[in-house]
């Protein structure tokens, strides 16, 4: 395997390394050395490169303070190289020992209410603990100096799905490394003053050492500008904890590659340092963990928004987990993947961007919290369904590696997204309206079921390979994407900026000026004059629960329904629908085309949706937030003009569609997400790579049935 030095950051990256990675987590710890050897010939067998191993062991690798020991993995990692396994190796800090914590009790986090965490889980330590950094290092550095010319070792992944258990802590080394950020950042106490609006309820500081991090209702709400440079912090704290790791195992050995799994991105960065550092991002999923049926309609609607989501903070990555069969841990459990859906669920990861992929785990542990948790070996040792199709998912990627390295997914329509301040503006202030990425839901939601090229990228990224971009509502529009945003819509784009956009400063203060800010009221011609709220349909007037935690949106379906709610119907086109959320009033300039106007109450005939000319495409706004019907009435008004339409026509329900594509080929993957039999019409004419045969028109694909068509020329 070979790396080069990565690119920077960019949905439309490509992976840095010459091999695609298959293969498992793997936990030889957790059994007898004697089922070493043939696990490693069942691996290779299987046609498995790569296992991941020790991010849960430090226990093992130092026994006790500054006595370290890494002959088991010595061992375990010689007998898979010996069949041709390379490894990945952890850092081990997502599980600090107990001598650790016992002898340096300081380092356990604390949570809001003041509850120290006991030793007996995982992620117990907080990594913004200067004492907690120092061990870090220290393991980091003698794992790196003792594997830097291990042959089989080809990279590293940092810790394990930092944040994914909590990401806050209240601990008196997170407060007073939270004021050492402070001072850093606004040098003087009145420039903080100000940007956190102290002259209201009294908030101003003297100094600096009167800070505290915010809580929630204690007794009231904070300041938002308080709570986003608190979750400002954990992210640099958080990529300061990952940077430590990344500068010795870089010092040690260069050829090494170096990525973090991802799990519930709180409080990261990805497009800071915390992802610059990295060669690629890891992206562990689970698509049956979410019940997000509601939402997306069902687990592979949602891994496809996961991986989408994802891919725009730094391009291809790696699915270093991926579910394989049944899952639990005590509190929950998942639905269990069908015959053929474990490896209709790789397919869909590498149809979305991955380059690589390990199923989770190898065998599955004999006690601990994840008992249930099944692996691709059962716990009688016996290789059974989930053995084969990881064996011809291994196939699979035989087959089409050499075309599908190199390529990027086609996204046709662009979502703004992976800006971490935005993601924060609105949790320091949902008051009980969706999340942008709620909102945008609704728009990845119909792309994916019409065989629609979508995804997401931030909008300093390259735009020019899109040709719709959606902005949900980010109040906190930056100056600098400005220009960047105008030159894409001139040279042919759509733009459709969602209300709300561009309404608040970087210290979520609002500007003086009218919305919306930056260059939008320019683009778009048009100044929100009103805004108020709209009740969801079958909901009542009051949203936003007083107890709810920052973050969660509280669903309409929980509040009491009231004939006297207020709603609010506009028309687009001929049809009129009924607005959810949010309502704006718009005055427009006399270039603006109203597509769509209020239709009922005092709003009745006013611009809702309008639509203006810029030199060859056109900045649409939008005077209230998406709904299911609202994103079909665009679809129809947008679409076609912006030169965007299915990848396959017709696509029948639960049929993905989606094209990887490099200067010199097209990948067309047809993967059947159905537990029966379907019938695609209209492909164009290729050879299927899994089958080997030509495919013109029709495809009969099997109970989650796969193709990989490549296009002939
Ligand atoms: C991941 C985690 C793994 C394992 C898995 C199944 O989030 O990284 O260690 O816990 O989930 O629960």
């Amino acid at each position: 395997m070979k790396r080069t030095t990565p690119a920077p950051l960019s949905v439309w990256r490509t992976l840095n390394i010459d091999e695609f990675l298959i293969g498992a987590p793997h936990y030889p710890e957790h059994v007898d050395e004697s089922y070493w050897q043939r696990d490693a010939e069942r691996m290779a067998a299987a046609g498995f490169n790569t296992v991941r191993l020790g991010e849960f062991a430090w226990h093992i690798l130092e026994p006790s303070e500054g006595t370290l020991d890494f002959s088991l993995f010595d061992r375990a990692i010689e007998v898979l190289g010996a069949h041709g396994i390379k490894t990945i190796f952890c850092t081990p800090t997502a599980t600090p020992p107990r001598w650790l914590t016992s002898t340096y009790p300081e380092v356990l986090r604390v949570d809001e209410n003041g509850r120290v965490a006991i030793h007996g889980s995982r992620q117990h330590a907080d990594t913004n603990s200067p004492v907690f950094r120092m061990h870090s290092r220290r393991i980091t550095q003698a794992l790196a100096d003792h594997y830097r010319d291990n042959p089989h070792i080809i990279g590293w992944q940092t810790d394990n799905e930092l944040n994914t258990t909590v990401s806050t802590s209240y601990s008196e080394a997170t407060e007073r490394e939270f004021r050492r950020y402070l001072r850093d950042r606004y040098k003087d106490i009145a420039a903080l003053n100000f940007a956190w609006g102290g002259n209201f309820w009294a908030t101003a500081y003297d100094n600096f050492d009167q800070i505290t991090a915010p809580k929630q209702h204690n007794p009231g709400f904070p300041a938002p500008a308080h709570v986003q440079d608190y979750h400002r912090f954990l992210a640099h704290a958080t990529a300061a904890f990952q940077h430590d790791q990344v500068e010795i195992l870089r010092a040690a050995n260069p050829d090494w590659f170096i990525f973090h799994n991802l799990g519930r991105l709180e409080d990261i960065d990805f497009r800071g340092q915390f992802g610059q550092d990295l060669d690629f991002l890891g992206f562990d999923i689970y698509p049956m963990l979410y019940d997000e049926m509601r939402r997306t309609g069902g687990h592979a609607a949602t891994q496809a928004l996961h991986l989408d989501v994802c891919r725009a903070y730094s391009g291809n990555f790696i699915v270093p987990e991926q579910a394989s069969g049944f899952g639990s841990q005590p509190g929950f459990s998942t639905m269990t993947p069908e015959p053929g859906e474990m490896r209709r669920m790789a397919l869909s990861s590498v149809a979305r961007g991955a380059d690589g992929l390990m199923f989770f785990r190898w065998r599955p542990a004999h006690y601990g919290a994840e008992i249930y948790w099944m692996g691709i070996i059962d716990h009688d040792d016996v290789p059974r369904r989930r053995y084969e199709e990881a064996r011809q998912f291994a196939a699979d990627i035989t087959r089409i590696k050499r075309d599908l390295l190199g390529t990027t997914v086609r996204m046709d329509v662009g979502i703004a997204g992976a800006d971490f301040d935005n993601q924060e503006a609105y949790r320091t202030y949902p008051m009980g309206l969706p999340s942008p990425f709620e909102d945008a839901v609704h728009l990845h939601r119909h792309c994916y079921s019409s065989g629609i090229a979508c995804g997401f990228i931030h909008p300093e990224d390259d735009l020019s390979r899109i040709k719709l971009l959606y902005v949900p509502h980010w109040v906190m529009w930056k100056p600098e994407w400005d220009a960047k945003v105008e030159e894409f819509i001139k040279n042919g784009g759509t733009a459709v900026f969602g209300a709300m956009t561009a309404t608040r400063d970087v210290n979520n203060h609002i500007p003086t000026s009218r919305a919306p800010g930056g260059v939008l009221s320019k683009l778009c011609g048009v100044r929100v004059e009103e805004l108020g709220r709209v009740a969801e349909p079958g909901a009542g007037g009051l949203f936003g629960l007083m107890g709810t935690e920052f973050g969660l949106h509280n669903p309409a379906s929980q509040l009491p329904s009231s004939s006297a709610a207020r709603r609010y119907k506009f028309v687009l086109g001929n049809r009129e629908h009924e607005a959810a959320h949010l309502y704006e009033i718009l005055e427009t300039d006399a270039d603006v085309e109203t597509l769509g106007k209020w239709s009922n109450r005092f709003a009745s005939g006013r611009a809702m949706v309008t639509s203006r000319k810029v030199g060859a495409g056109r900045a649409v706004y939008l005077g209230t937030y998406l709904t299911e019907s609202l994103v079909e009435g665009l679809a129809d008004h947008l679409f076609t003009g912006a030169g965007v339409a299915p990848i396959v026509p017709g696509l029948p329900a639960g049929v993905e569609a989606t094209i990887r594509e490099a200067a010199d080929r097209t990948l067309l993957f047809v993967l059947n997400t159905n537990g029966d039999r379907v019938e695609v019409s209209s492909l164009p004419a290729g050879i299927d790579l899994l089958s080997g045969k030509e495919v013109d028109g029709p495809l009969s694909l099997d109970p989650y049935g796969c193709a990989v068509i490549q296009h002939q020329a």
